[in-house]
């Protein structure tokens, strides 16, 4: 018997008794898209597993897809990536997992963004390394009405990087390059499952509003994010190795703390799950 129970936080639910490697059985995968579109976030606890019994568990949310930075795929299992975290006695780690500590959503860079990412724990540091998640439907319902009817019908621009980012992000190459053109979104968009707006804000990689002057821009990005910081939207995983988290990245943004000792391994394999256009 497989249980939702929803967290005592503003996003998400535990998955309690659920067969991993039944996951993909229709009424499960049923079970499962719809506790993600409520929750925003769900957290099935469980062992580690190979990244091939990932990507199969992966499919009970759709089609995996592969990142675009192809030195983090998988050989055997490109579909699987490989996020190495781990914190060096120099102080730097992987880029990927600096700019990560900003909220973000992942892939807002495509036209096509990721509907969700799976992220899978293979070893956690002794202490510390928790992903933060953030509720955009209720950022949006937070907003004064004001500014809710300002901003929904404006279109942002998103690139790989911009100059807003507190971070560079990872080198790409030509190849990765060509594959990332500026691309442009709606700021407040529709979940598709469940018909609720939210903000679909990425700091790390959303560059301007199209039609405003950057000033104006930028102080009204600002504005908006200063919302989404608020910690009344916020939940907190802290991770047991085996863990297995899948977010709607339609209407979430996340971050990771990186305050975990140097030197400990934390290895995760990510799943990239297909979305839709944003509307
Ligand atoms: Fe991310």
């Amino acid at each position: 018997m497989t249980d939702v129970i929803p967290l005592k936080a503003p996003l998400g639910a535990r998955i309690e008794g659920l067969d991993r490697s039944r996951a993909g059985d229709a009424q499960t995968a049923a079970l499962l898209a719809r506790a993600l579109a409520e929750h925003l976030l769900v957290v099935i606890p469980g062992e580690p597993m190979a990244p091939e019994e990932t990507r199969a568990f992966s499919r009970a949310f759709g089609e995996p897809q592969r990142q675009l930075l192809r030195y983090k795929r998988s050989g055997a299992v490109p579909d699987v990536s490989i996020m190495v975290s781990t914190l060096m006695a120099d102080g730097t780690t992987d880029k990927t997992a600096i700019r990560a500590e900003d909220w973000h959503t992942d892939d807002s860079y495509f036209a096509v963004p990721a509907k969700a990412t799976l992220l899978h724990s293979i070893e956690i540091p002794s202490r510390g390394g928790a992903t933060w998640f953030c509720n955009m439907h209720s950022v949006f319902e937070a907003l004064p009405e004001a500014t809710r009817k300002r901003i929904d019908g404006m279109r942002a621009i998103h690139g790989y990087d911009t100059p807003r980012a507190r971070n560079r992000p990872s080198a790409r190459t030509p190849e990765e390059i060509a594959e990332t053109p500026d691309v442009e979104h709606p700021l407040v968009r529709t979940h598709p499952e469940t018909g609720r707006k939210s903000l679909y804000l990425n700091p790390n990689r959303l560059d301007r509003i199209v039609g405003l002057e950057r000033a104006e821009s930028d102080a009204l990005l600002d504005e908006l994010a200063e919302e989404a910081r608020k910690p009344q939207h916020h939940h907190g995983h802290v991770w047991n190795r085996g863990d297995i988290v899948v977010w709607d990245n339609r209407a979430t943004m996340h971050r990771v703390v990186i305050d975990y000792p140097e030197g400990e391994p934390r290895i995760m394999h990510r799943v990239l799950i297909e979305g839709d256009r944003p509307y």
